[in-house]
């Protein structure tokens, strides 16, 4: 049973729908990220799931359990929700230390004093914070309250973690420690973990599923790596990955069976569809090159570097193919380019993506140039 269902989930503020009849399960024990550009609806969305907004209307089920529903008038309060929720702006009290900021909503609970001392220990050891229980917050690192805030919110055990962008104070490094820190605690607890970020590369790492979302509305719902290699739409692949994907114009002349030809600024191409290959119309369209499909080296069209930033494990190469098309790409490994060095390009992968006039996904194949 999905641990958490959305339901035509809509939020409208005045006239403006901040969330657009969204519908997704989640499953126990997942680590769903809610991901998309400022402004898409992701902190709406988590505090609609939290209690702390009202639906416009739609329906939210925590445990198959009603919690919110605006045809049944059921408003179930963010207490009795079973959710924990940590905000980015997560504020310890800063005149308690690290032990009673983690004990204080078990204190409120009414828990013994025996089984909130052990609580309270087992709380520091899993966050790695048993040196310091007698710190006030103030003698703390940035990453070290980080982790007061999480051990605060996991102290009563919530089945369901919300958060919104709790990382996004911390610097790069820290970050990074934080974000295999909150894997390792996904793995330990067991619990459903929904995390909004408008970090693409946070959201990869962190989640077993992504939830991507535009102007409200769901864009893609699936595992990081299917979304990365299988993009719903051009939004979506622009979205994900870093250097971003080439996307291309393209004119579509005609389809035969799965081989599509087309013209791409000027060159002629084609294109083997795999699998799960949706028909495409003649006329425009848009192909989609990951970076790192392309390959550099003796075969294929001519191109000039551009550019060429090496750093260390990989380098970013800018290509100019002709005056109007230009290609990012990634080659691994210690390699740098003279600017103006003549190569060429092909792109041995059958990953090559293909859009339809309005930039819906069609399927992916190898593309040549003819
Ligand atoms: N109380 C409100 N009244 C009116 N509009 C609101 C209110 N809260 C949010 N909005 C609008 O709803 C939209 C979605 O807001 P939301 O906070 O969910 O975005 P977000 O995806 O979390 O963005 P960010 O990444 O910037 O935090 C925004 O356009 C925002 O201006
Ligand atoms: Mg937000």
């Amino acid at each position: 049973m999905p641990n958490i269902e959305l339901r035509h989930l809509t939020k409208k503020f005045a006239n403006f729908t901040a969330v657009d009849d969204l519908s997704i399960n989640i499953d126990d024990g997942d680590f769903i990220t809610l991901l998309g550009p400022s402004g898409c609806g992701k902190t709406t969305t988590l505090r609609q799931i939290a209690g702390l907004e009202t639906p416009t209307s739609g329906e939210i089920l925590i445990d198959g359990k009603v919690m919110f529903s605006s045809n049944k008038l059921v408003d179930v309060p963010p207490s009795q929700r079973g959710v924990g929720f940590l905000f980015q702006n997560y504020a310890l009290w800063p005149h308690m230390t690290v032990w009673q900021n983690i004990a204080f909503g078990l204190e409120n609970l009414k828990w013994p004093k025996d089984k909130i001392d052990a609580r309270v220990k087992e709380l520091l050891a899993l966050l790695r914070i048993e040196e310091f229980p007698n710190r006030y917050p103030a003698e703390l690192s940035g990453g070290q309250q980080q982790r007061v805030a999480i051990a605060r919110t996991l102290a009563t055990n919530p089945r369901i973690l919300l958060m919104d962008e709790p990382l996004s104070n911390l610097d790069a490094k820290l970050r990074m420690e934080m974000r295999a820190e909150l894997k390792r605690l996904h793995h330990e607890t067991g619990a459903t973990f929904v995390y909004v970020t408008h970090d693409q590369l946070e959201a990869m790492t962190l989640a077993t599923k992504i939830c991507l979302l535009k102007n409200g509305k769901l864009q893609q719902y699936a595992p990081p790596l299917e979304v990365y290699a299988r993009p719903a739409n051009t939004f979506v692949a622009d979205f994900v990955g870093s250097p971003s994907i080439n996307l291309v114009d393209a004119v579509v002349n005609s389809v035969d069976g799965k081989k599509v030809m087309l013209k791409m600024d000027g060159y002629e191409a084609s294109m083997e569809m795999g699998e799960a290959f949706k028909n495409v119309e003649k006329g425009k369209a848009k192909i989609g090159i990951r970076p790192e499909y392309i390959a550099l080296g003796e075969e294929g069209v001519p191109a000039k570097v551009l550019s060429s930033l090496p750093s260390g494990m990989e380098t970013i190469v800018h290509l100019e193919l002709h005056a109007r098309l230009n290609l990012t790409c990634v080659v691994f490994g210690q390699k740098d380019y003279a600017v103006g060095e003549e190569l060429r390009v092909s792109f041995p992968t059958s990953h090559c993506m293909l859009f339809d006039a309005d930039g819906r996904m069609c399927g992916l194949g190898k593309l040549t140039f003819c």
